[in-house]
């Protein structure tokens, strides 16, 4: 006999076939989709996607297309802009290609304030919901440069452009010395999530204690192995519920808002059905435990 408190269960015992209209719980990531972004944000929006995670950089995002996406989402009444999260992101130079949303000879204050303006008419807002940092100038710590960005990223939530203000790919000593420089907590931190590095258990914690939300992604494309695992497919198939549906139920639980990619319709309503699967704490505690 299984034991019974391994086991997920869907609320009210079935899963959803029908999503709520609005789930805020789940970001929908537009990476990697070049020509294909506009037709997916719509399709996302559709299936009921309310959070959109994009960035001002044309190397990996195409963040003109996630407001041609929005748009045609508006036009169609899906969607109104205020039922919307919608979150970008500052990147340095280094982490960009020749198309630049910013002059590269200006400051980097001057650079944040013109890549912001760039992100507002690529999604066609006066503000978005989160303005994030993609990723600290070096591996090591918390930077004078780094510092100069986040004063110019406040400067933008002061004056109205963004409510929230985040930062991505930090470690613990990252956050740490961020928050030591007398520097202003984040409300976001979005990290890539291993499994086999505790889930990013000390960032986690960290947030957790500050009220920061920790955004994980590729949940997914991080944790194969995590997937594969039996812990995972035997509560999947308890559960009825697919392997990605157990990892985002999981991260739920831990209290991640997960970012899904998926460019698929049948994932995309995997994916967010998967917020109504409750995951028992023995569960949790399993799958936690998988890490290394
Ligand atoms: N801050 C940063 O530096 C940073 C870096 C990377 C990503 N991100 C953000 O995170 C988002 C997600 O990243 P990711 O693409 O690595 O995430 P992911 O959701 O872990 O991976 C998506 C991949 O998993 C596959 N997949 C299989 N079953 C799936 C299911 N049920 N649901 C979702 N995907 C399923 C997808 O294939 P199908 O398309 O066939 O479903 C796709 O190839 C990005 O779009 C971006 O917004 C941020």
């Amino acid at each position: 006999m299984p034991d019974r408190s391994f086991i997920g269960s869907w609320q009210n015992n079935a899963m959803p076939t029908q999503q709520p209209s609005s789930i805020r719980d789940f970001l929908y990531g537009t990476a990697w989709k070049e020509d294909r972004t506009p037709a997916l944000v719509e399709l996302a929006l559709r299936m009921g996607f309310r959070g959109i995670d994009t960035a001002n950089q044309r190397r990996h995002y195409f963040e003109a297309g996630v407001g041609q996406g929005l748009a045609a989402a508006y036009r169609a009444g899906i969607v109104t802009r205020a039922d919307l999260f919608l979150q970008t992101k500052f990147t340095y130079q280094r982490g960009q290609d020749h198309r630049l949303p910013y002059d590269p000879a200006a400051s980097v204050s001057i650079q944040v304030a013109q890549s912001m303006a760039s992100s507002l008419e690529h999604l066609g807002t006066d503000h978005v919901d989160s303005f994030v940092l993609h990723g600290p100038s070096s591996g090591y710590g918390w930077t004078g440069e780094d510092a100069e960005v986040w004063e110019a990223m406040k400067k933008e939530r002061d004056a109205g452009r963004t409510r929230l203000l985040g930062v991505s790919n930090v470690s613990l000593r990252h956050l740490e010395q961020m928050v030591t420089g007398a520097s202003e907590a984040p409300g976001f931190v979005q990290n890539r999530c291993y499994a086999r590095l505790g889930w990013d258990r000390e960032v986690r914690l960290f947030c957790s204690e500050r009220k920061i939300v920790y955004q994980g992604f590729s949940l997914l494309t991080a944790n194969a192995e995590v997937l594969r695992h039996p812990v995972v497919t035997g509560l999947a198939a308890r559960a009825k519920a697919t392997p990605a549906q157990i990892v985002f139920a999981f991260a739920r639980s831990v209290g991640m808002l997960p970012v899904t990619g998926t460019s698929d319709a049948e994932h995309m309503k995997q994916d967010l059905a998967s917020t109504g699967l409750a995951l028992s704490n023995d569960a949790v505690r399993a799958i936690e435990a998988l890490a290394g």
